[in-house]
């Protein structure tokens, strides 16, 4: 069943196999409306959109792809970086005309600046995202102002524990990463959210129904005008 809650249209699917081809069709009719800048996301979450991409015959190659973020001190070609995870979903096998990652080996001082001009300079069409269980969104933990540009974040030790699954121990866990803003996440046109598992049911609850407030990075979203919400049933138990 699918219901509109102000502006964020959700749309309820039975697994993440049919939430990623559900975020496909959005992504192509988006580009069949002129969409040509995809602001992408990593984590577990969009690899079946990724998968449903892969597989497609639409071309990227006059596209470009601006990811939310990046773990600081991981170099591009680090297995667990998000430029590995990039390439090995989707950048291999559909070539983009750009793509933009911010680089974990920058200057602390002047890599959110240069990506933030990145940003300005290609406006995205569609914000894909995932969502944290604390209801973060790219890397922006409980407590982000609203009006936030690129920056170093310092990761919370619940997203280091629900991170480490990809790493070989808690240690190797990055504790910082460079995050795009949430301002420049509301810049998007569109924004597609997909959830899916049961730990994921109270961070959607509260994106969609609880108070506006920066201790809740995703609520922001309830005032963008174009945002669809894909949720599994265990995502959406709580709604
Ligand atoms: C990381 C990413 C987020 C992502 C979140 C959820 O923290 N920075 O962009 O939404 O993980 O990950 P998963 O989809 O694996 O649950």
């Amino acid at each position: 069943m699918n219901s509109t809650n102000s502006t964020l249209k959700i749309i309820k699917v039975k697994d993440r196999n049919e939430g990623g081809k559900k975020a496909f069709e959005l992504i192509k009719e988006a580009i069949q409306s002129g969409a040509k800048v995809f602001g992408l996301a990593t984590g577990s979450t969009p690899e079946t959109l990724y998968r449903e991409l892969r597989e497609s015959d639409l071309d990227f190659s006059d596209k470009i792809a601006i990811n939310l973020d990046e773990y600081i001190g991981l170099s591009k070609d680090h297995p667990q970086s998000y430029h590995t995870f990039m390439k090995k979903q989707l950048f291999d096998y559909k070539p983009f005309k750009q793509t933009f990652i911010p680089d974990g080996l920058g200057d602390e001082n002047t890599e959110p600046e240069k990506y933030d001009k990145i940003i300005d300079a290609h406006p995205i069409d569609v914000q894909i995202l995932g969502i944290g269980t604390n209801a973060h969104i790219g890397f922006n933990e409980p407590g982000t102002p609203f009006d936030s540009k690129t920056h170093k974040v310092t990761l919370t030790q619940e997203t280091i524990d629900a991170n480490k699954r990809y790493f070989e121990s808690e240690e190797d866990v990055p504790r910082h990463a460079f995050s795009m803003g949430i301002k420049s996440i509301m810049s998007a046109k569109k924004i597609i959210l997909m959830a899916y598992g049961e730990n994921k049911a109270e961070a959607i609850a509260r994106t969609v129904h609880g108070p506006v407030t920066e201790e809740v990075p995703s609520s922001i979203l309830q005032t963008h005008p174009d945002v669809v919400i894909i949720v599994d049933e265990e995502a959406a138990s709580q709604l």
